[in-house]
């Protein structure tokens, strides 16, 4: 197995993330996530949010609709220019994405060579709206969250104190019917974005570009991602997507390659343009100093929340021996491990007081875990496969000493503490 099909297999195990529909035969490109699941995406959204408040930058949020009007999509460009090349064999009946083969060869399926010509396949998932089934009930499920923060932006202006320039952020669902979903998490049709839109002044965007890209290279390394593994790359002229007059993106080196975490891009101030054009709305902003109206522009950042959750596990995924013994181990940061601790009797007679001191922490609101069944090592090993930082265990010596165990998962380490302690010893972890 690949280290990709390895950490596939372990998501399913342990309860991260599901085929979507899997009794069905599954969804293609869509998940379900489990219980560890729903907690890293929880605090991967904690900690980006985090991210953009710490900047100390006037930034508000928006949750938008999914749902977005027709009018919306044509003005931005998504209606004629959201699609990918698409090509089929006509032999075996399957569809690529024709920039990802080379139509000079065979079918990589079937070994034949009989493709139909290349065509535009609209990648938005059109919808009705209503009950009226003709032109003007024709909706799409956003392709991106970016839109509604355009098309908000005068309404969040005018009611909230704030002045160019300032930043809109969002996180939320978006649907693209790609073509060829794959690499499990990285390219898929019902994912989430966290975007933010930075307005500022047209002569603004040189000083604000660079300190964003700065910013957004910083979050990753503050998750505790390996600093080699992350680079930034600017798009050449060809690839710039219809809207950008410069994008750098931040790429992760996957176990499949170099590949996009992160886009920033200088959308100048197309998107408010098309909707001030389309909308008949005056979307310009009074300047104080020059007595001028203009048209802010934009930098913008967005990343995947389900991209940004392979590349945690990618990176935290380790196989190591340890006294003679194999085991795997995610070794995430603890500010965005699942579970931050787990409480364990050294044997089912010692659950009670152990579980008492659990529910103490518990109660101060720690996301942590109980777990008396099973040999203590395999705990151990079920604690290292989920990323938990550390483990406490209460022993025969416990009762007489007022001490627990604590195991560290990355060095497997052991040292004693005394149980007043253990909240300050999880609060040190998690500050690491
Ligand atoms: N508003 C700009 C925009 O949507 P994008 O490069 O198409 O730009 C931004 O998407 C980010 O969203 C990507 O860097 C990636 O992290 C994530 N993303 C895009 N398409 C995705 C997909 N099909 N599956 C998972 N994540 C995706």
């Amino acid at each position: 197995m690949n280290q990709l099909d390895k950490i596939v297999a372990l998501c399913k195990r342990r309860g991260f993330v599901y085929q979507s529909a899997e009794i069905y035969g599954g969804l293609n490109g869509v998940y379900d996530f489990g219980p560890l699941g729903t907690l890293l995406k929880k605090n991967i959204r904690e900690a980006w949010t985090q991210s953009i408040f710490t900047t100390q930058q006037p930034i508000l949020f928006l949750e938008g609709s999914l749902l977005g009007a027709h009018a919306m999509w044509e003005a931005s460009g998504h209606t004629q220019n959201f699609s990918d090349p698409l090509v089929d064999c006509t032999n075996c009946k399957r569809r690529f994405r024709a920039d990802d083969i080379d139509l000079e060869k065979v079918c990589s399926v079937c070994g034949k060579k009989a493709w139909t010509d290349v065509r535009q396949f609209q990648l938005m998932f059109q919808t009705q709206v209503g009950a009226a089934t003709d032109s003007s009930s024709i909706a799409y499920l956003r392709p991106e969250t970016a839109q509604s923060i355009f098309v908000q932006f005068k309404n969040v202006m005018s009611t909230n104190r704030v002045k160019i320039p300032f930043g809109i952020a969002q996180t939320g669902k978006a649907f693209r019917n790609e073509i060829t979903p794959k690499q499990f998490l990285f390219r898929m049709r019902e994912f989430e974005q966290m975007e933010m839109e930075w307005f500022c002044k047209p002569d603004q965007v040189d000083e604000f570009f660079p300190l964003w890209v700065k910013a957004r290279e910083n979050f990753y390394t503050h998750l505790g991602i390996i600093k080699d593994k992350i680079m930034l790359r600017e798009h050449g002229k060809g690839e710039l997507s219809h809207y950008s007059a410069r994008t750098t993106d931040i790429e992760y080196e996957f176990p499949f390659g170099w590949k996009e975490l992160e886009g920033i891009a200088d959308r100048g101030n197309f998107d408010l343009t098309q909707h001030s054009k389309h909308s008949g709305k005056d979307l310009a902003v009074y300047d104080d100093e020059t007595k001028q109206s203009y048209i802010p522009h934009v930098v913008e950042c967005s990343v995947g929340v389900d991209r940004l959750f392979l590349t945690l596990l990618c990176d935290a995924y380790t196989e190591d021996t340890i006294g003679g013994e194999e085991r795997t181990v995610l070794k995430f940061s603890p500010k965005i491990a699942p579970i931050k601790a787990a409480f364990l009797p050294l044997i089912k007679k010692l659950s009670e007081p152990m579980s008492k001191i659990y529910k103490d922490i518990a109660a101060k609101g720690y996301m942590v875990e109980f777990d008396e069944s099973g040999s203590v090592g395999k705990r151990y090993r079920r604690q290292d496969e989920i990323g938990t930082p550390l483990c406490f265990t209460y022993d025969f010596e416990s009762v007489e000493d007022n001490c627990v165990t604590v195991r560290n998962r990355d060095t497997t380490k052991q040292e004693r503490i005394s149980i007043e302690k253990i909240e300050e010893y999880i609060q040190a972890s998690l500050s690491q």
